[in-house]
């Protein structure tokens, strides 16, 4: 069995997961197969994979004969992956189940399961501390016991403890350590079930924090296709979905962004097939047994439709917009989503710095994502010069509009020198959502490619107040338009001093300067003077005006990618580079075998890792160095710097060009 990572987004990923049935595509949505009784054809309306239990075959003797015999996919009738479950929802829904750990790992390895579960404990939210304790404990150790009584059976492991998110983390941390495919996150029906999804979010996030980002995580039970964003962006890969059938059988149908009651429905909510042939009138005159099947099939187009809509959102990079429409279907998913923010940290671990897609801000939780707190952190590492001037935005790029400087008027909140060192001022935009835009990264994704409303809301103008104190404070000398201080009703917190600029301001953003900011944000501060120091050539496109090429003499040491206004490396500038950041700074190292193969330009498959700058983000142009750290090839990181240790399969960087 094999996991690989094909895209990111978020904490998201779109990858695919060999079985010995057949590779599927994650995030993957699995149909729950009751054994005996169903109906469906699952694939015929897009199931990949399907789950089914296990524990309910094993008690019923024909059930049990036929999968002994002819295996699990003939019983059900599946010819592609099956994973099976143990009967530990059983335990937590009756308090018992008639089978050992052992049995039921050993039965699912006779009939032929792809990936078998183990008899954890599915402890439910909020119970005392001891209780949660001791069930892990049991959980753990029949995870090591599935471990030992396996042959050949690919294993799932499931994480426990409540809703204690230290558990979460210690019981990831333990299983992580052992040798098992896929990693469950359980327990966590009772809190889906009560719209607890503030919890749901401390519960993933402590737990996939803590699991290795090689295995795929799948959230157990979760089968509404309102959460699958949240999930998704949180880092799950498979979900399970018993609710098609059942909220099918209550004449209920899932959509993403809530249920529907067919007693209600006055239209058909969507463009399936039962949606398009019937009436909600024809389906309630229906006989139970086929207005449930139909429903059913509604459930599943709708189910499998989100997914694909995931998938492709992580391609092009616009997952946290999904995230934020799903989560304005309820007020506990917004409660969860706000909840985020204390994730940032993590998060902007794994989101990719360039997406394909433009920042849209679509609410107050915007300014919590992974982008804005990347930049802020940036910011503080970018050292300032002596004064700032700050404008009011005008129109992206910031750069290439005239700021009407002496008709304004200026307000001084600092000044220790005399105001005519106005040559060395840093200018710098002021706006929503990344509150500070020095005007030279003016088009840096994603400081140029985002749009926010005109006017400005209450939790923006209290988060720019709050990134202007910051920023501010590195400056000796302030000056700022009276339009940024009416905005963001700066009046009260700063006692002004008003001022007229003598001159008028001619500002032109010096592009040599511009390069070396861009180097600076793009590959940390000091970076720009080790890329572009000595006597540089600034080639600019002639269409656009804008910044193409940066040559040394006659050799090209960078080209400043148009899409995202970032520097993809050239060799001289891969050289310079690797000269000037220490080791192993935006280093993937690789073993001798791979030396040849990354010379040569080829691919870097995450096996032949050794070593790796553990900062790395994915999609951030990065230097492949042998262990000497010499300088083999340079390219562009598919993965994190995590992942790319952590797993052994699928491609790390894909190499612009090696050579060296
Ligand atoms: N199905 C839903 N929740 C759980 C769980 O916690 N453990 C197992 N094994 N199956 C589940
Ligand atoms: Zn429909």
């Amino acid at each position: 069995m094999s996991f690989e990572i094909k895209y990111k987004d978020a904490r998201g990923r779109v990858g695919t997961l060999k079985t010995p049935h057949g590779t599927i595509k994650t995030p993957a949505l699995m149909p729950v197969i009751h054994p005996g009784k169903q109906t469906l054809q699952v694939a015929d309306y897009g199931a990949e994979v399907v789950i089914t239990n296990a524990y309910l075959i094993y008690k019923n003797e024909d059930l049990r004969e036929i999968a002994l015999n002819e295996g699990v996919h003939e019983l059900i009738d599946f010819p592609g992956p099956i994973i099976t479950d143990s009967g530990s929802f059983q335990l937590s829904v009756y308090g018992d189940v008639q089978v050992s750990n052992q049995e039921i790992i050993e039965f699912q390895e006779k009939i032929g399961t792809d990936i078998g579960t183990s008899l954890d404990i599915p402890t439910p939210p909020s119970v005392k501390r001891e209780r949660a304790e001791r069930e892990l404990e049991i959980t753990l150790q029949r995870a090591i016991e599935s471990l030992e009584v396996r042959d050949e059976l690919m294993l799932n492991s499931v994480v426990q403890g409540s809703t204690f998110p230290d558990l979460r983390s210690k019981c990831a941390d333990a299983l992580g350590e052992m040798d098992f495919q896929v990693h469950p996150i359980g327990a966590v029906v009772p809190l889906m079930e009560s719209y607890r999804y503030k919890e749901l979010v401390e519960v993933v996030m402590a737990s996939v924090s803590h699991l290795p980002d090689s295995r795929p995580r799948h959230l157990m039970g979760a089968g509404h296709p309102m959460i699958f964003a949240l999930a998704v962006a949180m880092g799950c890969d498979l979900f399970d979905s018993a609710a098609y059938i059942l909220y099918a059988e209550a004449d209920r149908l899932l959509m993403p962004n809530g249920t529907l009651k067919l007693e209600n429905l006055y239209e058909m909510p969507c463009s399936c097939e039962v949606c398009t042939n019937y009436t909600p009138e024809q389906l309630r005159q229906m006989e139970k047994p086929e207005r449930s099947k139909l429903l059913a099939i509604h459930n599943l187009r709708i189910s499998f439709a989100e997914m694909r809509m995931i998938r492709q959102a992580i391609v092009e990079g616009s997952l946290w917009e999904l995230v934020e429409q799903r989560c304005r279907a309820h007020p506990f998913l917004l409660e969860a989503l706000r909840t985020l923010k204390n994730y940032s940290e993590d998060l902007e671990k794994y989101d990719p710095p360039y997406k394909k897609s433009a920042f849209f801000y679509t609410g107050p939780e915007s300014l919590h994502r992974p982008e804005v707190y990347r930049h802020l952190k940036k910011m503080k590492q970018t050292p300032p010069k002596k004064s700032v001037l700050l404008l009011p935005r005008s129109g992206k790029p910031y750069s290439e509009r005239l700021y009407d400087i002496p008709e304004r008027f200026y307000r001084v909140i600092r000044q220790q020198e005399s105001l005519d060192q106005l040559e060395d001022m840093q200018v710098t935009v002021v706006d929503v959502p990344f509150g500070v835009i020095p005007l030279e990264l003016d088009q840096v994704y994603p400081l140029a490619q985002n749009e926010s409303p005109d006017s400005y809301d209450e939790d923006s103008l209290k988060m720019v107040r709050n990134i202007l104190s910051d920023y501010l404070e590195g400056f000796d000398q302030v000056i700022i338009s009276e339009e940024v201080v009416e905005a963001f009703s700066l009046n009260k917190k700063y006692p002004l001093e008003e001022y007229h600029f003598p001159q008028p301001l001619n500002i032109v953003v010096n592009e040599q300067e511009r390069i070396k900011m861009i180097a600076d944000y793009q590959f940390g501060a000091g970076s720009g003077e080790g890329l572009f120091s000595g006597d540089v050539k600034i080639v600019k496109s002639r269409k656009t005006g804008k910044i193409r090429h940066v040559y040394d003499d006659e050799e090209l040491i960078a080209t400043l990618r148009a899409s995202d206004g970032v520097f993809v490396l050239a060799r001289e500038g891969a050289r310079r580079l690797h000269r000037y950041l220490p080791y192993p700074k935006n280093r993937v190292v690789v073993n001798e075998d791979a030396e040849p193969f990354a010379r040569e330009g080829k691919s870097i498959f995450a096996k032949f890792v050794i070593n790796c700058d553990i900062d790395i983000h994915a999609k951030e142009e990065v230097l492949i160095v042998n262990e000497q750290d010499q300088l083999l090839a340079f390219g562009k990181s598919i993965l994190n710097g995590r992942e790319i240790l952590d797993f052994n399969t699928g491609q790390a960087v894909k190499t612009r060009k090696g050579g060296f």
